[in-house]
């Protein structure tokens, strides 16, 4: 069975499920919880841009660099379109 994990928003305190072959930026549309409710869901338009702040992920797609650079992609920030997870993740809204 795929391994389910929890996705919680920290702004909201709201929480979605996410299998670990989901894209963490689909399950948050599915659930209807958190800040973005649509976007290209293909690492091109930028509107998922959020930072994770605790949890492992796994990028599968590309991001594009136009929205994501290197070193925010060290500090956490990513595309949620294109990670899934690996544990329970908290993410935030960048400023
Ligand atoms: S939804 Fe367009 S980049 Fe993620």
């Amino acid at each position: 069975m795929e391994q389910k994990f929890s996705v919680t928003v920290k702004e909201t305190g709201d929480v979605f499920p996410c299998a670990g072959d989901e894209a963490v930026l689909k399950a948050m549309i599915h659930a209807g919880r958190g800040p973005v409710r649509h976007g290209c869901c293909g690492g091109g338009c930028g509107v998922c841009r959020m930072r994770i702040v605790d949890g492992k992920w796994e990028v599968f797609k590309n991001m594009s660099r136009a929205h994501v650079g290197e070193e925010d992609e060290k500090n956490g920030i990513v595309l949620l379109c294109c990670v899934q997870p690996r544990s329970n993740l908290t993410v935030a809204r960048i400023n």
